[in-house]
């Protein structure tokens, strides 16, 4: 099993290097990188490019391990003690009714190999990514409360994403293969664009590509437009056939893109910009 890229998804050379080696190594792939840069998107690409069907498990501010193993449904067993019918008494004995399988445990279990993404992981707590260490290492947990023991089937090529908001425990990262992807560079964006865009005229592409690297270098931003904000303004400007000229004027000084706010997300950034192109206008 190898992954070659996609024809929806642009995969640098190291990029693919680094899938490939995860998958030699079997070990997870931590991906870090801005927001928007194709984390999870990846995941789904390789995932369907290898013929594996994807588990996500989307990870918040609130999830714990634990239920990415299984949760023990305490609430429903009581409501369920509380009906006097043969099967509901016959139910409630039984614990095993009342746990409810997590992700890892349907990934560990299916009958075929599987792909599975931890997405965003740096979202949950630091206790999250040491809790699963064991589980991802031997691939394998304990339920305590049927004694029984959830052994993989198969190991499941896993994803685990990051957007670098918190620093990762060191023997977390021991256990992965890690690749960072690097903010495109102009060839690998315009292969992008052509992905998503195929027919869109040069002129309009260079432009746009112009005015969106012009943003992203400006010193200061507080949050950088990334590729999938690109794409979403492109999108826009195609859509409302926003005219050339707007885009950039001839004297090839910056001027405010229309439908900036697909590029910038936040009042600051918007206020620096617009200093800037005062700047500009007044310093000739
Ligand atoms: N290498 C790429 N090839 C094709 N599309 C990409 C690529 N990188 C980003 N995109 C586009 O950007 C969007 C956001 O990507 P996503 O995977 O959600 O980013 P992340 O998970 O890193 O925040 C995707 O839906 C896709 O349209
Ligand atoms: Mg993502």
């Amino acid at each position: 099993m190898r992954f070659q890229g996609s024809e929806r998804y642009v995969a640098t050379p190291d990029l693919m290097l680094a899938v490939n080696a995860a998958l030699t190594l079997k070990r997870p792939l931590l991906i870090k990188g801005e927001p928007g840069t194709g984390k999870t998107m990846l995941a789904e690409e390789v995932a369907q490019s290898l013929g594996l069907p994807l588990l996500q498990w989307h990870v918040k501010s609130t999830t714990k391990a634990q239920q990415g193993l299984y949760e023990y449904d305490a609430v429903s067993r009581l409501r369920d003690s509380q009906l006097a019918d043969t099967d509901s008494v016959a139910k409630v004995r039984d614990i095993r009714n009342y746990i409810v399988q997590g992700v890892l445990w349907q990934a560990f279990t299916a009958e075929q190999p599987v792909a599975l993404l931890i997405d965003e992981i740096d979202k949950a707590d630091i206790e999250f990514p040491n809790d699963l260490l064991r589980e991802l290492d031997r691939m394998e947990f304990y339920v305590y409360e049927t004694r029984e023991l959830v052994k993989a089937k198969h190991r499941p090529l896993v994803f685990i994403t990051s957007n670098n908001e918190k620093e990762l425990p060191d023997a977390f990262l021991r256990r992965c293969f890690f690749h960072y992807i690097k903010f495109p560079d102009a060839e690998t964006m315009q292969a992008i664009v052509d992905v998503h865009f195929p027919g869109l005229k040069r002129e309009l592409l260079s432009r746009a590509m112009k005015t969106f690297f012009d943003i992203r270098g400006l010193p200061g931003l507080k949050k950088k437009p990334s590729t999938s904000e690109l794409l979403d303004w492109l999108k826009l400007l195609v859509a409302e056939d926003i005219p050339l000229e707007v885009l950039q004027s001839a004297d090839d000084k910056v001027a405010i893109p229309p439908l900036v706010g697909a590029l910038l997300k936040n009042e600051q950034d918007v206020t620096l910009f617009e200093k800037l192109v005062f700047m500009q206008k007044h310093n000739r």
